[in-house]
C-alpha cells in the first residue's frame, strides 16, 4: 500500500480512454484500489480515479464522511467502481463547485445530472447498483468522466467559472 503522485493536468495520460478491467479478484486490482484510497486519504480527495495516479483502466473510488475540503456535502458511501455504466434518469442538471485532486488549488461550477442510475462492480467481481440524487452523482459523474479523459474544467459553460479556492472562497 502506498501514496501515489497524482498526475496534473496537462499530462496526456488524463485525457485518454481508460481500459475495462478483465479480471476481478486479483492481487493486482487489489494492491491498485489499496493504492488508490492510501492517495485518496492522504490528499483528503473525495474520490480518485485510476488515470490519475497513471494507470490506464476503469476503476474508481470514491466516498465522503466529513471531509474538510467539501464542508456543507452529504456523505455518500466508500465505494470501489469498476467497469461503471452511468444512465441518466430524466433531464434536470444542477450546477455545483467541483475540485480535483488533479487540478489542485483550483475549483470549477459544472453542470450535473440531479438523478442517475450506476451499475458495475467492486474489485471482487460483486454487481453494484445504485440510484442516486445530488452530491452523490455529482461524485460518480466527475469519477467516471476521468476514464473517459475528461477533467472537469472541459464542462465549463464559462472559463470565469473556474478560480482559486481561496479567491472563489475566501472565509473557508
Ligand atoms: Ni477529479
Amino acid at each position: 500500500m502506498t501514496v501515489r503522485r497524482v498526475l496534473k493536468m496537462g499530462d496526456p495520460l488524463l485525457y485518454k480512454k481508460a481500459e475495462s478491467v478483465a479480471q476481478f479478484n486479483t492481487p493486482e486490482l487489489d494492491s491498485l484500489v489499496a493504492d488508490m484510497f492510501d492517495t485518496m486519504a492522504a490528499l483528503n480527495g473525495a474520490g480518485l480515479a485510476a488515470p490519475q495516479i497513471g494507470v490506464s483502466q476503469r476503476v474508481v473510488i470514491f466516498g465522503v464522511e466529513s471531509n474538510p475540503r467539501y464542508p456543507q456535502v452529504e456523505p455518500v458511501p466508500t465505494t470501489v467502481l469498476v467497469n461503471p455504466l452511468l444512465t441518466p434518469i430524466g433531464n434536470e442538471m444542477e450546477d455545483g463547485w467541483e475540485g480535483c485532486l488533479s487540478v489542485p488549488g483550483l475549483r470549477g461550477l459544472v453542470s450535473r445530472h440531479h438523478h442517475l442510475r450506476y451499475t458495475g462492480f467492486d474489485q471482487q467481481g460483486k454487481p453494484i447498483d445504485r440510484t442516486v440524487t445530488g452530491f452523490h452523482a455529482r461524485v460518480v459523474q466527475h469519477e467516471c468522466d476521468h476514464l473517459d479523459g475528461i477533467l472537469y474544467p472541459l464542462r465549463l459553460r464559462d472559463i470565469r467559472l473556474l478560480g482559486y479556492e481561496e479567491a472563489l472562497f475566501p472565509d473557508l
